[in-house]
């Protein structure tokens, strides 16, 4: 049977064929009691994408992105040797893809798969090590930041001030003073003596921003160290991030968001820097060792990257969608809204899959990727879906076409799904 290949120029298609793609799932053909699969979908991950996974909740999105990883991890070693895959994990659910999904086992075999674990390495913040070791769960590796790392505008956006406020004025400035007295080697409480230590600041905004510098401490992200881009991003590693814990912290989304921000202007830079040496390899012969290109994936992705208003991640990610091309950077978005995702990432998405959605905004959100179709045509072919977990519409932005869809079921174990009160018999959950 012939594949349906996506997200590949004419030129790759034929030159690698089907080489450096991930299988999503089938086609569905036909409506209603119609409906069946036909070929294979596949989806290039081989060069830079930016891919969107939308539906409403319990659709099937985590589960779908799931697949993604999964593929990636499949891949020959020649190609995945030049990937590394960052899933930031906000809900601490991906740690479970370490385990086959033995509980599908029937369901895979009719599609010619089996259980099988990811191998994948579980990153929690430094300080919550030990809380997850307590609850049985393996962690391979901790990271956290230093606080040099911040720039003034990432301590004003994490607080949820603004730069033109007096607390965003003061926190500029400290900052500013610091770095000038401290070189490159300083820690919060040196930041905090510094607020307490300067005259123009008022005692009230003082207190408040030393405050807000203790908390800092208990976000359980920072150490001395900072962070070491080169162990998240081994080559052919797939290294799950688990950011779910901030709960407890106020403001865990804001958070969150300087978490991806970090990690994303990081990961741009050292990846400009590969580039440059990749290119020089290409040109001399003489290849040096630099980090594999990037696939940056995360779920409730409009929490960092807001239609209206600005996160920490806001500034670096909306870089990496205009920018990462070129030094082969990847992100996949998972969001139930797509209403509420800044347009730019609507926009510059090649791929979309979305799985059911019902409000009118968020569908016309979608027709942005694509001139060819209506409004209406994309809402029918939603409206056409067959009701399974899993069911979705593919809209290719390179070949212009939908293709509605069956995700395929998951190798590793999904540890996303609600709980239901009535205890299950073995068989997948329908809607
Ligand atoms: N492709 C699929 N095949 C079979 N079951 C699926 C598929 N996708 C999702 N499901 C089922 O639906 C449940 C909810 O999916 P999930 O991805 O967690 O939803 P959400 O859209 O809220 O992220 C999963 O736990 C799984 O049981
Ligand atoms: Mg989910």
């Amino acid at each position: 049977m012939e594949k349906i290949i996506l997200g590949k120029d004419a030129g790759d298609l034929k030159k690698y064929g089907d080489l450096g793609t991930a299988m999503i799932g089938r086609h569905i053909v036909g409506t209603g009691e119609d409906a069946h699969l036909t070929n294979y979908v596949y989806v290039d991950v081989s060069r830079p994408h930016v891919i969107l996974v939308c539906g409403k909740r319990g659709t099937g999105k985590s589960y779908s992105a799931g697949i993604f990883v999964e593929e990636i991890g499949r891949l020959p070693d020649s190609i995945k040797e030049n990937l590394a895959v960052l899933l930031i994990d906000t809900m601490g659910i991906y740690w479970s893809m370490k385990m086959p999904n033995e509980r599908d086992a029937e369901i895979l075999k009719r599609w010619n798969l089996k259980p099988q674990a990811l191998d994948a390495k579980l990153f929690v913040p430094v300080s919550f090590k030990d809380e997850y070791e307590e609850s049985g769960i393996d962690v391979d590796a901790t990271f956290s930041f230093s606080p040099m790392d911040l720039t003034s505008t990432d301590w004003i956006i994490t607080f949820g001030f603004s730069p033109i406020d007096e607390h965003g004025i003061a926190i500029e400035r400290i900052i500013k003073k610091v770095k000038e007295k401290m070189k490159d080697r300083y820690g919060i409480d040196d930041i905090i003596d510094a607020i307490m230590a300067d005259e123009r600041i008022e005692k009230r905004i003082k207190d408040s921003l030393a405050n807000r510098f203790s908390a800092a401490k208990e976000w359980g992200i920072f150490s001395d160290e900072g962070l070491v881009v080169d162990d998240l991003l081994a080559p052919g590693q797939i290294s799950i991030l688990d950011i779910s814990h901030f709960t407890r912290t106020s403001g865990a989304w804001s958070v969150r968001g300087l978490v991806v921000g970090l990690l994303s202007s990081k990961i741009f830079t050292e990846r400009l820097m590969a580039r440059k040496k990749e290119e020089y390899g290409l040109m001399t012969g003489q290849m040096k060792k630099t980090i594999p290109m990037v696939w940056i994936m995360m779920d409730e992705a409009h929490q960092f990257l807001p239609a209206e208003g600005e996160t920490a991640a806001s500034g670096p990610l909306l870089t990496l969608i205009k920018e990462g091309r070129e030094p082969g950077i990847s992100l996949l978005f998972i969001t139930q809204m797509p209403n509420k995702l800044h347009p730019d990432a609507l926009s510059q998405a090649d791929l979309i899959m979305s799985h059911r959605l019902t409000s009118a905004k968020d569908i016309k959100a979608l027709s942005s990727i694509m001139q060819t179709y209506m409004l209406g045509d994309i809402q029918d072919y939603i409206n056409d879906l067959p009701r399974m977990k899993g069911a979705a519409i593919l809209l290719d932005d390179n070949s212009e076409r939908i293709y509605p869809i069956q995700a395929r079921p998951r190798l590793s174990w999904h540890a996303g799904g609600s709980p239901c009160a009535i205890k299950e018999k073995g068989l997948l959950d329908e809607e």
